[in-house]
């Protein structure tokens, strides 16, 4: 049986804030234990991620299962087209993902009065296991230097040491696009 991981506590701490019209993208979303807890908040979720089989479990591929409220998209995130050009959401959720030549194009995901809630892994975080090149973690404070350098107002930002779900070292931001 597929092992059910949890949502992460600050996801699920700060979706609430998100604006009720709109709807909310799970950016590069796994097998959507995200897409399952906004869902389940009532918000239309559009669930993004390269990988059909994580997918799978949550609808609209292959027919393989359906979660109601959750639309899901196949898209690699990283090619020369950006697969949501054009697109906004009141809220846009990223978690243990990154890749910064899109950060931009993925600030530009939130409508304006719309809602960022992003967390992954920072500097320091090798000597814990993966990731561990520079190119997936955040460097200090950079969560928050990307939202102000957009005139975003921070709602909330948190970064250094966890041991939960594994030790860790992680930076996360709930920011407004306002
Ligand atoms: C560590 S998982 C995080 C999944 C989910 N956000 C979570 O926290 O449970 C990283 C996800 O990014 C997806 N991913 C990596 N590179 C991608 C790309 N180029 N395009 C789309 N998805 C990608 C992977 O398929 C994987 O599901």
């Amino acid at each position: 049986m597929a092992q059910i991981i949890p949502p992460s506590p600050w996801v699920a701490a700060y979706a609430g804030r998100i604006p009720a019209n709109g709807g909310v993208l799970d950016l590069a979303c796994g097998s959507g234990r995200h897409s399952r807890l906004l869902a389940g908040l009532g918000y239309a979720v559009l669930a993004v991620d390269r990988n059909v089989e994580a997918l799978a479990g949550l609808g609209d591929v292959a027919g393989l299962g359906d979660v109601a409220g959750v639309e899901s998209m196949v898209a690699d995130l990283e090619g020369e087209t950006w697969p949501l050009a054009g697109r906004q959401f009141a809220g846009v959720v990223v978690t243990n993902y990154l890749w910064r030549p899109r950060f931009g194009d993925v600030l530009a995901l939130v409508q304006p009065g719309g809602i960022l809630i992003y967390e992954t892994f920072m500097q320091g975080n090798a000597q814990y296991g993966k990731p561990s090149s520079p190119d997936f973690l955040l460097e200090p404070g950079e969560l928050r230097a990307r939202i102000a350098a957009a005139g975003w107002h921070e709602i909330a930002f948190e970064e250094g040491y966890t041991d939960s779900p594994k030790p860790a070292m992680r930076q996360a931001i709930c920011a407004g696009r306002w």
